[in-house]
């Protein structure tokens, strides 16, 4: 027998058992980004390599380590399985000029892929849902943004989620951060590991963010980004932290807050759990004013964020919100050449009344049939045999609980089925 062939580590498949989660969770989201004027936009997985590279950053862990690029081997053009939706998003609303017509307030939903070393909450396929603000100059929009995940969590009954938020100022205030940081670290050389001193010139702001205990008294005396703030976006993050405030939401000013991907500046946020172990951040984003331009378009600001679904979900488990299985209304049983005819007559029956009918197929005895009803979480079984196929009448037997079964013609029979 040829050995069973399985899916990619990290790649996950989500069963039927999974999926009232996934579509509650789906439908939630629509409904919701709908609620705050969002549309939605639907981007191509694969991507030209380099729109990552020049958006994400260069000396980035994702660009660095974790993407899926290849070689298509009929033009040699280099590609990449999308490893975030934001790149693609801001290409899209270029490539078709969307921003003519104004801002934008997209969403997008589906899967992204970072070659990552698996663990619990952390995927090489993993799904996102995004949101972007594109040519708005905020903090109003930035802490919209903030305030629309806040209403999500509640719609989900996601509890034990608190917000980090920090600001990464203007090109130029973190040019001259960048440079105090690096004359800071260059004194402390002989305590950097490899990883930070590669980056020393290239990315230091991402030394700060190194999980090496080592190194942690070098980044906890390192000098701060909000020392080195510009007025203006010192203005913008108090004034963010104003509307947070008057809209009751809390928060933690993290000045260490430093994203793993280039194009931020000002405005960056997490949203954290203490429930999902070591990857608890089930939301991030932030602004990017200066990503339009680098990808070639007319400057304009934009903010966003995007949220781990596999992590949202596991927190609604977490939280006790798991949703119950959508079971069938009915299962139809029948045998015999009469009883087939009816049978089917009484499924599209029931179907054109909205509930949903299984008519058994693969023929067995009752009992055999019977036994398939009760499996398939059905609230009734339908019984048409040769008595009930004569009388033009079906038996209605409730499955979840103890009632009589009773006979019924079709006209009576969706009326009962959905009233009970
Ligand atoms: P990110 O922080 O790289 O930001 O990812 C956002 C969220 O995706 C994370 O907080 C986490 O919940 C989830 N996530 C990331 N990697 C994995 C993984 N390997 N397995 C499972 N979940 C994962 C971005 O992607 C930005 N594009 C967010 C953004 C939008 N900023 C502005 N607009």
């Amino acid at each position: 027998m040829p050995r069973i062939i399985q899916a990619i580590r990290g790649m996950n498949d989500i069963l039927p058992d999974q999926i009232d989660l996934w579509e509650f969770f789906e439908q939630t989201v629509r409904d919701w980004m709908a609620g705050y004027g969002y549309r939605n936009i639907r981007m191509p997985i694969l991507e030209q390599t380099d729109l990552f590279v020049r958006s994400i950053g260069a000396v980035t862990d994702i660009v660095e380590k974790e993407m899926y690029s290849f070689l298509d081997n009929l033009n040699g053009d280099s590609l990449t399985l999308r490893p975030e939706g934001t790149a693609s998003c801001v290409r899209a609303v270029l490539e078709h000029n969307l921003l003519y017509t104004g801002p934008q307030r997209l969403y997008y939903s589906g899967p992204m892929f970072r070659h990552e070393r698996p663990q619990k909450g952390r995927y090489r396929q993993f799904h996102q849902v995004g949101a972007e603000a594109l040519g708005y100059a905020g903090p109003d929009i930035d802490a919209e943004l903030i305030a629309m995940c806040a209403e999500l969590w509640r719609k989900l009954g996601i509890s034990d989620v608190r917000l980090e938020i920090g600001t990464l100022g203007s090109t130029e205030s973190r040019a001259l951060h960048r440079a105090r940081l690096i004359r800071y670290l260059e004194r402390h050389l002989g305590k950097l590991d490899e990883d930070a001193r590669r980056r020393l010139h290239s990315n230091p702001l991402r030394i700060l963010d190194s999980k090496n205990s080592e190194m942690r008294e070098i980044i906890d005396g390192a000098p701060q980004l909000l020392d080195d703030l510009d007025e203006d976006s010192l203005a913008h993050f108090e004034e963010l932290q104003r509307i947070l405030r008057n809209q009751g939401l809390d928060f933690e000013i993290n000045p260490r807050l430093v994203r793993g991907l280039d194009y931020y500046n000002r405005t960056v946020f997490e949203w954290i759990t203490g429930k999902l172990g070591a990857q608890g951040t089930i939301c991030a984003g932030g602004r990017y004013d200066g990503l339009v331009e680098q990808i070639g378009g007319k400057a304009a600001s934009a903010c966003g964020f995007a949220m781990g679904v596999e992590r949202v979900l596991a927190l609604m488990i977490e939280c006790g919100n798991d949703i119950p299985r959508a079971v069938p209304d009915a299962y139809v049983i029948h045998q015999g050449e009469a009883a087939d005819g009816l049978a089917w007559k009484t499924v599209r029956h029931l179907r054109d009344r909205g509930l949903n009918a299984i008519l058994h197929c693969g023929g067995g005895n009752f009992k055999a049939q019977m036994k398939k009803a009760d499996a398939s979480g059905a609230r009734f079984a339908v019984i048409i045999g040769d008595d009930e196929a004569q009388a033009g009448e079906i038996s209605i037997k409730p499955l979840r609980e103890a009632a009589e079964q009773v006979r019924v013609g079709l006209a009576e029979a969706a009326i009962l089925l959905k009233r009970t």
